[in-house]
């Protein structure tokens, strides 16, 4: 799907243990990063997400246990297992996300090209499906 990417992680580990690096500013990450937020506990048959948004680029890393992140540009749907500290995905801006499925101890860390702005979130997938619509016809 255009505006996704699943990356593996350079992984640095030695007989010392691992050690997993993505940087900023197109060198792993194809933005700059200006915000980080991660969520665990997460209790069972919770779905996060589930919004769009106008200006915000994201990076996942699931960086302990696994859950499962369901994409859609409005035409197609994937989903992506992370299931690996080592295994990202971006996301483009305008993209609809759900991240449902999550284990016990996960741990999901989001990192965005963007500060928190709650206007440039769309919550209603229809009102996603007619932005998106509207710009292609643009
Ligand atoms: P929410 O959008 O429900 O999180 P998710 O994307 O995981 O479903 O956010 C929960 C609350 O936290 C909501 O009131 C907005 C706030 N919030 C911030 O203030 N800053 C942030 O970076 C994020 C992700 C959320």
């Amino acid at each position: 799907m255009k505006g996704i990417k699943v990356l593996e992680l350079p992984n640095l580990g030695d007989d010392r243990g691992e050690l997993v690096v993505a940087e900023g500013g197109n060198k792993t990450i194809p933005f700059d990063i200006k915000r980080v937020f991660y969520i665990y506990k997460t209790t069972e048959g919770t779905i996060r997400g589930q919004h769009a948004n106008r200006n915000s680029k994201f990076f996942f890393i699931n960086v302990n246990g696994s859950c499962k992140v369901k994409i859609d540009d409005g035409i197609a749907q994937e989903i992506i297992t992370l299931d690996e500290p080592h295994k990202a995905l971006y996301m483009d801006k305008m993209i609809w996300k759900e991240m449902y499925d999550f284990s016990e101890d996960a741990v999901l860390i989001v990192l965005s090209s963007e500060h928190y702005d709650g206007e440039e979130y769309i919550r209603d997938y229809d009102e996603y499906l007619k932005e998106i619509n509207d710009k292609g016809n643009n």
